[in-house]
């Protein structure tokens, strides 16, 4: 039975972070056409391998990217410990095809670990259920596998037993659950068609995962994909349902609730250009005003920003991204408090922006400058204790000039004495509202 009051406990830090860095980063950095290349281009194994015997992260600083998602505001961070193509960044026992064997002699992700925890992030591993490098999981006439149309792979395919495969994924993420501390959030990618639930043992998974690490959320693609919701949204939620729903690369238009109505747990999760892994060609970055709009959107909305780079062979986070990041940062610091902790609103999303709020504090974000005081609509001035602009706690005055003598009921503030917003991208209105 789905204990939802254990539930809530398990997912408040979570809700309360609002913003993380997805992290994509392995072999597929290397040919740099993002990390479906193998699948994509249907690339045969030992036209991949090379990459492992090539892959020497030389600039790998786990600290510096550490650093560049604290200064961004990032409150939790997830990066792939094993991707489709079953490379491993971590040391694992069950396979040779991790880092520790290549010229970076590492184990990426336990120097993740110790860096992000060392800023007080909390961290995350990415851990693909898909593998198409294990000899056991099925190749030919798989949706997505590499040599799913490889006629040679045919035969092959009885002599493939995916039970063997399912011990080596169950092995490998005991290891992850039980080598490296604590561990905040498993994001398991992706179930389709029959892959989906007790295909994967995913009660025996999850039950052996809370048995490790019981604080950890998971994520809800053991059920479903990007798309679906999977049973979190029903009044019973299966074990393995997953702490969050993970729409990606778009943002739920009405935010999300369950079948009674809840406010469902959600994390959009955005690329900055339009690629997980690096793609050296894709310079399609999305501007870190729209990102840090779209940040907005999902709290206001109740969700998360799961935002991700994804670094080069060298183990450097594209200069691209870094700058967004950088931007991004500029904005939080000032503005933070309008995020964390933040939910959606019971008032009406405005014309010029949207809201979120936390207790009696209400933040109106203004992305429109009005002509004649900004419109608060919904906000009653006799409950108002006081309105400050976020970014630098000074008085916002309530506009008493006859021009709005139309509209008594609504409260009207002048938060520029320029045609321009303090902050174009999002000018932040806090109301502190009287304690009930
Ligand atoms: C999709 C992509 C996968 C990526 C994931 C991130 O599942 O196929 O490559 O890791 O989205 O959400």
């Amino acid at each position: 039975m789905f204990d939802r009051e254990a539930y809530n406990k398990r997912v408040e830090w979570y809700q309360e972070a609002r913003f993380g860095m997805f992290i994509h980063w392995g072999l597929y950095a290397i040919p740099a056409r993002g990390e479906w290349v193998r699948s994509v281009e249907e690339i045969p194994e030992e036209e991949y391998l090379p990459f492992f015997d090539e892959f020497d992260p030389v600039d790998y600083d786990p600290e510096k990217w550490a650093r560049a998602a604290k200064e961004a505001g990032m409150k939790y961070a997830v990066l792939t410990a094993k991707h489709h193509d079953g490379f491993c960044l971590f040391d694992s026992e069950l396979t040779d095809f991790k880092a520790t064997n290549t010229k970076a002699g590492r184990d990426l992700i336990a120097e993740y670990l110790d860096a992000f925890r060392a800023e007080g992030i909390k961290v995350g591993i990415y851990y693909s259920i898909i593998d198409w490098h294990h000899p056991d999981y099925p190749h030919y006439g798989d949706r997505i596998h590499p040599l799913r149309n490889c006629e040679a792979e045919k035969e092959a395919e009885a002599g493939r037993d995916f039970d063997r495969y399912l011990e080596y994924m169950h092995g490998q993420v005991k290891e992850l659950c039980t080598r490296y501390g604590k561990i905040d959030v498993m994001w398991f990618d992706f179930s389709y068609d029959d892959m989906t639930g007790e295909k994967w043992h995913a009660t025996e998974l999850v039950n052996m995962i809370r048995t490790y690490q019981p604080d950890v959320i998971i994520d809800n693609r053991l059920e479903v994909s990007g798309e679906g919701f999977g049973s979190l949204a029903t009044d019973n939620p299966s074990v393995y349902s997953g702490d969050f729903v993970s729409p990606e690369q778009i943002i739920p238009p009405q935010g999300l609730k369950d079948e009674s109505g809840r406010n469902l747990v959600w994390e959009a999760c955005i690329t900055m250009n339009d690629n997980w892994g690096y793609c050296a060609k894709d310079k399609n970055f999305k501007p870190a005003s729209m990102i840090i709009k779209k940040l907005v959107e999902c709290v206001s909305k109740n969700g998360n920003m799961l935002l991700n780079v994804g670094p080069d062979a060298k183990g450097n986070i594209p200069e691209e991204s870094l700058k967004i990041l950088e931007e991004i940062g500029k904005w939080m610091k000032k503005n933070g408090n309008s995020i964390y902790g933040c939910k959606g609103s019971a008032l009406s999303k405005p014309e010029n922006g949207r809201i979120t709020q936390k207790g009696n504090k209400v933040y109106y974000h203004i992305m429109e400058n009005s002509i004649g005081g900004v419109p608060l609509y919904g906000i009653n001035r006799k409950q108002v204790e006081k309105i400050r602009l976020l970014s630098d706690g000074s008085e916002l005055q309530i506009v008493d000039f006859w021009t709005v003598n139309n509209y008594p009921d609504v409260v009207f503030v002048n938060v520029s004495s320029t045609p321009y917003l303090p902050d174009e991208t999002d000018t932040v209105v806090e109301i502190t509202l009287k304690e009930e």
